[in-house]
């Protein structure tokens, strides 16, 4: 019987931009603190931009605004990736968690019969609740040229979360009816999310950066939904062209969020 191809096999194997970053190095463990931690880790004591970090668990996986990712061992996926930012004063890094949600969303769909939708910036909501998140970071100290680490998870079979979070997280395995076998595999999942978010990178870099708003308009959930983040309120208008939100007051004043937990007000 011939041996299952590793986490790392699987995923060199599926990867589509393979040159982009040609000494990039892909590492798989089988715990780990957090994949984004492990990344900072190694980036500091010189892995390149292209670097990649990946985990069967996380025992301290970690969300947008200090918050916890929950990260139980099973075929979840938990990824990080460095990736070179060349233009961090122009407007460029914004966009990177906008490119990082639509490369996710599109992965998702292509692996499962499910419809994603984008929550601003990037959390993937299906059903209401969310079944992926993304952290994006810029280790400090800051390096040159600039390494952002963008880190996904995406629950796939995990069946139960904490209390807090039952009502409002789900996984594919819940969404889709099937045998756990066709549920797609991890590796597969981050090459092609690494695949596509690189291929959004190389066209922002090529002068591209335009279309990346309507791509996210695209995959988004619909504007018009009333929210709160911190203390705005308002109802949510459009994504700005360099990858904000725009959020209209009830005084009439439109606001721009820049950053924050989007919560959406029924
Ligand atoms: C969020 O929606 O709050 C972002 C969640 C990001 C979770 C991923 S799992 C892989 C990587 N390692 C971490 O510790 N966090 C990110």
């Amino acid at each position: 019987m011939s041996t299952p191809l590793s986490f790392v096999e699987l995923f060199l194997a599926e990867l589509t931009t393979l040159g982009f970053a040609s000494d990039r190095e892909v590492w798989f463990h089988g715990r780990i603190d957090s994949t984004s931690d492990d990344l900072i880790r190694r980036l500091r004591s010189g892995a390149p931009a292209g670097t990649v970090v990946a985990a069967a668990c996380q025992e301290a996986g970690r969300g947008r605004k200090g918050r916890i990712w929950h990260s139980p061992e099973g075929a979840n996926l938990y990824v990080s990736l460095a990736i070179e930012v060349s233009e961090p004063t122009d407007g460029f890094l914004p966009l990177l968690p906008l490119a990082a949600g639509v490369a996710t969303s599109d992965v998702i769909r292509k692996n499962a019969p499910v419809e994603p939708r984008l929550k601003w910036p990037n959390d993937i909501i299906v059903s209401g609740k969310k079944l992926a998140g993304i952290l994006c970071e810029l280790p400090e100290p800051a390096s040159r040229p600039v390494i952002a680490v963008v880190g996904l998870g995406v629950n796939i079979t995990v069946s139960s979360f904490p209390l807090e979070l039952s009502d409002i997280a789900t996984s594919l395995s819940s969404l889709i009816d099937g045998e756990p076998q066709n549920l797609p595999h991890p590796a597969l999942l981050a090459a092609q999310w690494v695949g596509e978010l690189e291929k959004w990178m190389q066209r922002i870099q090529s002068g591209r950066k335009n279309e990346l708003p309507d791509a996210w308009r695209a995959r988004a959930e619909p504007f018009g939904r009333r929210v709160r983040v911190g203390k705005i309120e308002g109802t949510t208008v459009d994504l700005s062209e360099d990858g904000r939100l725009l959020v209209l007051q009830d005084s009439g004043e439109q606001v721009v969020v820049a950053g924050g937990i989007i919560e959406y007000i029924k």
